[in-house]
C-alpha cells in the first residue's frame, strides 16, 4: 500500500482538489486497492469544513464527485504517508518545520509540472472563479507526472 497526502494552507481549495483528482485517476487505473490518499492544511482556520464550493464545482465540471472534511497536517503524518506533496513553497517550509528531518517523502506538487517545475500552485481563494479551473489544469498534469514518474517507480 502506498499512501499520499496533499497539503495546502486551508485544506479547502487546492489540496482537496488534488486529492479528488488523484483518487479519480488511481480509480481509473485500477490502483484503488494499493494506493491511499488524504489531504490536510498547515493552518487551522477551516478545520472541520467541507471543501470550498468553487473547488467542488471545478471537480464536478470534470466529472469528479468528491467530499472531504478539512484537517490540519501533523507530525505523525510522516509515519502514515510515503509521500507528502506541498502545494506551494510556504506550505513546503511549514511542513519542513513540522515533519521529522529524516522524512524523505516531502515534495512540492509542481516539482512534477513540466510546464512550471518547482513553482507554486497559486492560491485561488481570494481570486476569481477561473482561478479554480487554472488550479485544476495544473494539478491534472502534475498528478499524471507524479503517478508515472515517482509513485509507480517507488519500491512498494
Ligand atoms: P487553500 O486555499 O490553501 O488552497 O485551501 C485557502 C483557503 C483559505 C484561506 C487561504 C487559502 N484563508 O485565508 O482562509
Amino acid at each position: 500500500m502506498k499512501k499520499v497526502l496533499f497539503v495546502c494552507l486551508g485544506n479547502i481549495c487546492r489540496s482537496p482538489m488534488a486529492e479528488g483528482i488523484f483518487k479519480q485517476k488511481t480509480r481509473e487505473m485500477g490502483l484503488e486497492d494499493i494506493i491511499e490518499s488524504d489531504s490536510a492544511g498547515t493552518a487551522a482556520y477551516h478545520i472541520g469544513e467541507n471543501p470550498d464550493p468553487r473547488t467542488l464545482d471545478a471537480l464536478k465540471k470534470h466529472g469528479i464527485s468528491f467530499n472531504h472534511t478539512a484537517r490540519r497536517a501533523i507530525k505523525k503524518d510522516a509515519d502514515r504517508f510515503d509521500f507528502i506533496l506541498a502545494m506551494d513553497s510556504q506550505n513546503y517550509r511549514e511542513l519542513q518545520s513540522i515533519l521529522p528531518s529524516d522524512f524523505k517523502g516531502l515534495f512540492k506538487m509542481r516539482d512534477f509540472d513540466q510546464e512550471g517545475p518547482g513553482t507554486d500552485v497559486p492560491d485561488p481563494y481570494y481570486g476569481a472563479d477561473d482561478g479554480f479551473e487554472n488550479v485544476f489544469e495544473i494539478l491534472d498534469r502534475s498528478i499524471d507526472e507524479f503517478i508515472t514518474k515517482e509513485l509507480l517507480r517507488s519500491p512498494s
